[in-house]
């Protein structure tokens, strides 16, 4: 798909299609307006009769709409005026998109992006709207076989505009765009890697990964085998591939464009390509979903894809620590004790608990190797997630206010929200250990708490933030790519007051 920002009239399009919206009650926005007055009153007698009223959700395909230059013309509902905010934006879009693509239509026109959003920039509505539609577009089908691939890829739409109302409103516009298809590519890059099963998208397949973003972007990768890993100490990673027959890959990718002395942002991702559980197997019931299980590493190389599209200024630098978690003969066992590369002897009570195994070495890898700027992983942590937050927040942790605060905010700003949860050291006493110098669970009560609580022990020289994705990181049967939108937003933003920043002081000089 080609996307384009265009300011131009409505009714003058030559497009298979152009999208206006209708609030609810009949109420047309100014660029239904203008079709309206162009065909001496179509879109006024379609709503008379009954077939459109503006309701949220509502589309209406008309064709043929006398006075335009368009094949058809497309009525979008965006609900009450008033209540008008980012969701609703956001729906129409969605809507739109899908409604599009069910159409004949080759190229549009979508004048949604004209709409005022309450407290947001015209460069908001247009990342948002290629945002939206890029999420409707998307279909994960590499897994049918040759004759349904076929049959599901014969769709039509090849370029989609979005209009703005003035001329000057173009760069805003395209800035706009620029961002929403960079953040979109990430996203769909943790999709389509999240969405392969776990016996195409092994730990070796990460690493490919990885491997592949060096060749696209200015990325360099290394990855660290397990003879490596056995040097360094990791012995809480090793831990966990001990029952698999795939080797435990650390693939560590690096963005380094950025002034030589800054310090990185440092992304950690769980990398579980499958998670059985070990030896403390999982019940059978939704089993396949833990192949979701390493949604915190495609979310890194994600928004490592998307901050290389945008082309930030920025040092980032991504880490996965990728294994299965299987049960065999020479699996770890509970009550089986190992040493972390941090030096903490640890009493593995549930080899269920893998993912802060995984996670702690890999943090200690970035504390000695890196001095972090920030540091934030990114995990399909805990259970207990999703039964205290849902499937609409993630869960946020942070040893540091003034991230917090910036992460909250990049989730809003896109809708791709967390909620922080406490990391108050009451919760540390529930990880005692009868014989090491702690475990790796803290039981029922608190679980993600006690999860982050585990992490934190890690990380106690870093700014650190920690984000459980359990019940963000899918939905249903696929993946939703987050939270690569906050995390790129949260870098967007990073990069902007940098720049911000720099700007005072010139002036200061000068
Ligand atoms: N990957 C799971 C967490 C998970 C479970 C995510 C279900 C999404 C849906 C993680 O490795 C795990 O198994 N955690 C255990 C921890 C427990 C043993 C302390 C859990 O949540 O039950
Ligand atoms: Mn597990
Ligand atoms: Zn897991």
């Amino acid at each position: 798909m080609q996307y384009f920002i265009k300011s131009g009239n409505p009714e003058k399009q030559r497009v298979a299609c152009v999208i206006v919206g209708i609030f609810d009650r009949r109420n047309p926005t100014e660029a239904a307006q203008a079709i309206d007055r162009a065909s001496k009153g179509v879109i006024a007698g379609v709503m008379r009769k009954g077939d459109m009223d503006g309701r949220i959700g509502q589309t209406l395909v008309l064709h043929n709409v006398s006075g335009t230059f368009c094949d058809r013309v497309m009525l979008v509902g965006l609900g009450r005026e008033r209540d008008f905010n980012e969701n609703e934006y956001r729906k129409a879009h969605n809507v739109a998109a899908n409604a599009l693509a069910a159409t004949g239509s080759i190229d549009a026109v979508n004048c949604i992006t004209r709409i005022p959003v309450k407290g947001h920039s015209l460069q908001w509505n247009v990342q948002q709207g290629a945002l939206a539609s890029e999420e409707a577009f998307y279909r994960f089908d590499e897994c049918r076989g040759k004759k349904n691939q076929s049959a599901l890829q014969n769709r039509k739409l090849e370029r989609l505009t979005f209009d703005v109302s003035r001329r000057s409103d173009l760069p805003t516009g395209e800035r706009g765009l620029i961002e929403g298809l960079a953040i979109a590519r990430g996203v769909k890059l943790a999709k389509d890697l999240a969405n392969l099963p776990g016996n195409i998208c092994t730990p070796g397949y990460l690493a490919q990964q990885g491997q592949d973003l060096a060749k696209a972007y200015p990325i360099k990768t290394k990855v660290l085998e397990e003879a490596q890993l056995r040097e360094l100490g990791m012995n809480a990673l090793l831990s966990v591939s001990r029952g698999s027959r795939q080797p435990p890959k650390l693939i560590v990718m690096e963005y380094m464009q950025g002034a030589r002395n800054d310090q990185p942002i440092v992304f950690v991702g769980k990398g579980i390509t499958f998670d059985a559980g070990g030896i403390s197997i999982k019940p059978a019931a939704k089993l396949d979903e833990m192949k979701f299980d390493m949604c915190g590493a495609a979310s890194v190389m994600g928004v490592l894809a998307a901050a290389a599209e945008m082309q930030l200024p920025l040092n980032i630098v991504g880490v996965v620590p990728a294994s299965e978690n299987l049960p065999d003969g020479d699996a770890v066992k509970p009550g089986d004790i190992v040493t972390t590369m941090a030096g903490f002897t640890v009493e593995i009570l549930n080899t269920d608990a893998e993912g802060r195994l995984v996670l702690c070495d890999a943090l200690t890898y970035v504390e000695k190797n890196y001095q972090p700027s920030v540091c934030i992983d990114i995990a399909t942590l805990t259970g207990a997630c999703v039964v205290a937050l849902g499937h609409h927040a993630s869960g946020l942790f942070s040893n540091q206010a003034n991230l917090t605060r910036r992460l909250l905010a990049a989730g809003e700003q896109v809708g791709d929200r967390a909620w922080e949860l406490p990391l108050w050291e009451e919760y540390q006493a529930q990880l005692k250990s009868e014989f090491a110098d702690f475990s790796n669970i803290g039981g029922r009560d608190g679980g993600s708490i006690t999860a982050a609580s585990f992490l934190h022990r890690f990380t106690r020289k870093l700014h650190w933030a920690h984000f459980d994705i359990a019940g963000t990181a899918w939905k249903g049967k696929a993946a939703t790519g987050r939270p690569v939108p906050l995390l790129a937003q949260y870098l967007l933003n990073f990069a902007a007051s940098k720049q911000g920043g720099l700007k005072i002081r010139s002036s200061e000089t000068g």
